[in-house]
């Protein structure tokens, strides 16, 4: 037999092997890691055309925290997003305007339609970099990527008859009623005219310049990760870096990579969830603190989310049941525990901070 005859055969023979039965494998790509993944900035970045002040983080952090910005006046941003549960609600869909309590124990019946994601990092979503380059602007955000801006996304749920305004408003009549409540309250008139130079300083563009630039605020410090990234081999055990091994080349890569560990695209012609509308990839930053898991919640742990890509070529992803426990041990390694967690000992409203979440 010619000899490149022999050696296609024997190659292929080779492949069907390596393909039956074996998951990713445990050894060490052969790129290094920082060509898949980079540290997070050590700072956040703000946006030119929304500079950091901190008298505006002081106002965008009540306004985060003051149920004043509901319909009905008992739902707050932090009501879903709260640093008990890693800034996300720990639900696997969130209630809004007729709930109360905290998280899964939260009761009501006006459900959203998406799982909420932590607003942990937000800073930093869709960077790709190493270095931020000049004039980043963070986003898109939402699990379909409708707004491009952290300041467009601040009015959304202000405005989402579900989330804060209640059937009490009509979708025109929120914005004119939150800014004359906020006109009434002599600390709110003082912290804009801080924030913000004019006249009248409370205005919707001002509210989502403050939450956003709060909101960018809250970030990570660098985790064991990003130390074994920084060149320090003792930051992981031998265990985890056999589970980022796994995570590289099984395929999660693909998307999970950057200094978020997610590409933020959305991949409409490969849904994850194959019997469900393709979303963004989310990321791998502090997950461990937000179950459960993907757009709708519908996987109850870590490993349920992992074992979502078994045998999954159609994703480019290889990976069996063995692999699921190496990748999880790797994915906690992406854990802050030290992130900010700092509640306001009060708002300017006096109303009850975070809304009804006792
Ligand atoms: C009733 C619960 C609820 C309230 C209240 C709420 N959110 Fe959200 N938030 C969600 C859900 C659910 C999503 C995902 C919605 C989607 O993707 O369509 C979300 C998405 C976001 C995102 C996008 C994050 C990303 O990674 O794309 C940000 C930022 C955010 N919310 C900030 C806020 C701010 C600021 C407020 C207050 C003005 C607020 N939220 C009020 C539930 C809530
Ligand atoms: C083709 C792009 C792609 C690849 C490859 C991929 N993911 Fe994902 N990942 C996503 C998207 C998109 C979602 C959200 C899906 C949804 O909500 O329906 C997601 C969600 C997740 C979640 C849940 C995160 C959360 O906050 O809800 C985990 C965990 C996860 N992926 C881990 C992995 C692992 C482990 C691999 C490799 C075995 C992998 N992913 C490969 C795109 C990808």
């Amino acid at each position: 037999m010619d000899r490149r005859v022999v050696l296609v055969v024997l190659l292929s023979i080779v492949g069907l092997v390596g393909c039956e039965g074996e998951g990713a494998s445990g050894d060490a790509p052969v790129e290094p890691y920082t060509s898949f993944f980079t540290p997070l900035p050590e700072a956040p970045i703000f946006p030119e055309a929304n500079p950091y002040s901190d008298a505006k983080r002081d106002l965008g952090e009540f306004l985060f925290w003051d149920p004043i910005l509901s319909g009905r006046m008992n739902v707050a941003c932090a009501t879903c997003h709260h640093p008990d549960h890693g800034w996300a609600d720990g639900r696997s869909f969130s209630v809004g305007v007729d709930g109360t309590g905290l998280g899964p124990r939260r009761s009501g019946s006006l459900e959203t339609p998406f799982h909420s994601p932590t607003v942990m990092n937000v800073a930093f979503t869709g960077l790709r970099e190493t270095e931020p380059f000049p004039g980043f602007v963070s986003g898109g955000y939402f699990w379909d990527l409708r707004v491009n801006t952290l300041e467009a996304q601040a009015i959304d749920p202000i405005r989402s008859e579900l989330e804060m305004r209640s059937s009490d408003f009509l979708e025109d009549e929120i914005m004119p009623e939150i800014l004359s409540r906020l006109s009434l309250i002599p600390e709110y008139q003082d912290l804009f005219s801080a924030a913000f130079e004019g006249a009248n300083p409370i205005t919707e563009e001002n509210i989502a310049a403050a939450l956003a630039t709060y909101q960018r605020t809250l970030v990570t410090v660098p985790t064991r990760f990003d130390r074994f990234l920084a060149g320090d081999e003792s930051a992981l055990t031998a265990a985890e870096v056999v589970g980022l091994n796994k995570f590289i080349n099984g395929g999660c890569t693909n998307c999970h990579s950057g200094p978020m560990l997610a590409d933020n695209i959305i991949d409409t012609a490969r849904p994850v969830q194959t019997d469900k509308p393709a979303v963004r990839t989310p990321t791998m930053r502090n997950v461990e603190l937000t179950a459960p898991y993907m757009h709708d919640g519908s996987r109850a742990t870590l490993v349920n989310a992992i074992a979502l890509y078994e045998d999954r070529g159609d994703l480019d992803v290889t990976l069996e049941d063995d692999d699921f426990g190496d990748i999880e041990l790797f994915l906690r390694t992406l854990t802050d525990r030290n992130f900010p967690r700092q509640i306001p000992a009060y708002v300017p409203s006096q109303l009850p901070v975070g809304g009804d979440i006792l």
